[in-house]
């Protein structure tokens, strides 16, 4: 089993290039089962999460090349939606679900096993389920498959009770095609909804309204190919400007939409951090000592709720009573256990974690609870002094491409290395 071993105590400084985001890629990747004709997707990060989705979408008969963060896709070969034997990929994460209501839409009867994901919750997808239904479908869940079937798909207005960005990309895959129009009312506004909604339209959809309240999606009756980049990575960018902060380093982070980092932003210079943001990159400069926060997870463009578990280490060094209330996941804070191992002073009360500031961490023999846990535990090792150990890195993994270089090249002291 492989490890991380980091001597932390080291200021982060450089230039960092952030890559395509993870979240929206993998909803680009099954929307492109919608069209028989060739799909070049660029600017998709090399992380496990995507190359189980090329593992899907060939196992069912795509052709997919890779060449550096470009993908060139042909899923003209793809006859059926039943896929139920590939059940090791699909429950290895949630967006498998995307395959869904690309398959709904092009054969109108799909088989999987449900999807998995990081555990942070219940993850249910009875909002998914609800929207499929009320554009016609018919939708089974036994012994751990979902099946869904529909004669045909007919426009239909949606409301979901909770924001979704799963339901809501779904609901725009299963659409695209149905007849009729299809609302989404309280529909999520993330990044990567935008950026697929805007991918299928370069396909030839009909979608208006992503990035607001209300989805409209006319269906039509065929989509072609097409050539598209994926935004740069939010969350991503987040956890370096957060590891930047959290070290008292100074970091430019390149390549990305500064509009998105807002929430992030925020929140730095509240912690008082010194921000400049530039046409495509933010620089990061943390300053000691870093001040106490309250952070509420919020749909965007709220704070996210994958950025928590990262700022949950700044606030463990802070000066003074920091407080996260998570209001997205039920169970996102399992990762305070681990730095609670490191001597920080964490009170849990349901979703809300109260921090008292300490004078610094301890390194320790630290695990990865899930993805962004994981993140969250390689900046209290760059931030601890001496060794931190950290091991599960298989889910850090799942999201973050070349992070032990990136970090290297900040100048950390961290390696990898096979237990
Ligand atoms: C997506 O998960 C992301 N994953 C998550 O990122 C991210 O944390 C989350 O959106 C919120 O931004 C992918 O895009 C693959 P939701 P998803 O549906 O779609 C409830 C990461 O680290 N809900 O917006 O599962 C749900 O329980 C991952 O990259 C229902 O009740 O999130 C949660 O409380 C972690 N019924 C809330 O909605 C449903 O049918 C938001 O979940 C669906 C969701």
């Amino acid at each position: 089993m492989d490890k991380m071993i980091i001597n932390g105590g080291i200021p982060l400084k450089g230039e960092v290039n952030i890559v395509g985001a993870k979240n929206s890629a993998l909803g680009v990747l099954p929307a492109t089962i919608l069209c028989e004709e060739k799909c070049i997707i660029e600017n998709v990060p090399d992380i496990q999460d995507i190359r189980n989705y090329i593992s899907i979408l060939s196992k069912i008969g795509a052709e997919v090349n890779r060449e550096g963060h470009t993908l060139y896709i042909d899923t003209s070969n793809i006859n059926q939606g039943k896929i139920s034997t590939i059940e090791e990929e699909t429950t290895k994460m949630r967006a498998s679900y995307y395959m869904i209501g690309a398959l709904l839409t092009k054969f109108k009867d799909v088989c999987l096993a449900l999807p998995g994901g990081c555990n942070i919750g219940d993850r249910p997808i009875d909002l998914h389920n609800k929207g499929f239904e009320a554009l016609g479908a018919k939708v089974e869940i036994k012994n751990g498959f979902i099946h869904v079937h529909a004669k045909e798909l007919t426009g239909a207005h949606i409301y979901l009770d909770v924001v979704s960005v799963g339901a809501t990309i779904n609901i725009m895959l299963a659409s695209v095609m149905a007849k009729g129009v299809t609302t989404i009312e309280n529909a999520a506004k993330e990044p990567h909804v935008v950026d697929i909604a805007n991918f299928l339209n370069m396909m030839g959809a009909k979608i208006k309204g992503a990035g607001t309240d209300v989805i409209r999606i006319t269906g039509v009756d065929k989509l072609h190919g097409a050539e598209y980049s994926v935004v740069p990575d939010q969350i991503t960018a987040g956890t370096y400007m957060i590891a930047a902060a959290a070290t008292c380093g100074d970091v430019l982070v390149k390549n990305i939409i500064p509009r998105h980092m807002e929430p992030i932003v925020a929140k730095l210079a509240e912690a008082g951090c010194i921000i400049n943001t530039y046409d495509d990159s933010i620089r990061v400069v943390g300053k000691k000592p870093l001040k106490a926060i309250t952070i509420k997870t919020m749909p965007y463009p709220g704070f996210p709720t994958d950025l928590q578990q990262p700022m949950g280490v700044i606030m463990c060094i802070a000066n003074g009573v920091s407080t996260i209330i998570e209001n997205v996941f039920e169970n996102r804070f399992k990762y305070i256990y681990e730095l609670k191992k490191m001597g920080a002073d964490i009170m849990l009360n349901g979703n809300v974690a109260v921090f008292n500031g300490v004078e610094k961490l301890q390194n320790a023999k630290i695990q990865a609870t899930d993805l962004r846990a994981g993140a969250a535990m390689i900046i209290a090792g760059l931030v601890a002094e001496g060794r931190t150990e950290i091991t599960q890195l298989k889910h850090i993994d799942r999201g973050y491409e070349k992070i032990v270089e990136n970090l290297r090249q900040l100048g950390a002291d961290i390696v990898r290395v096979d237990e």
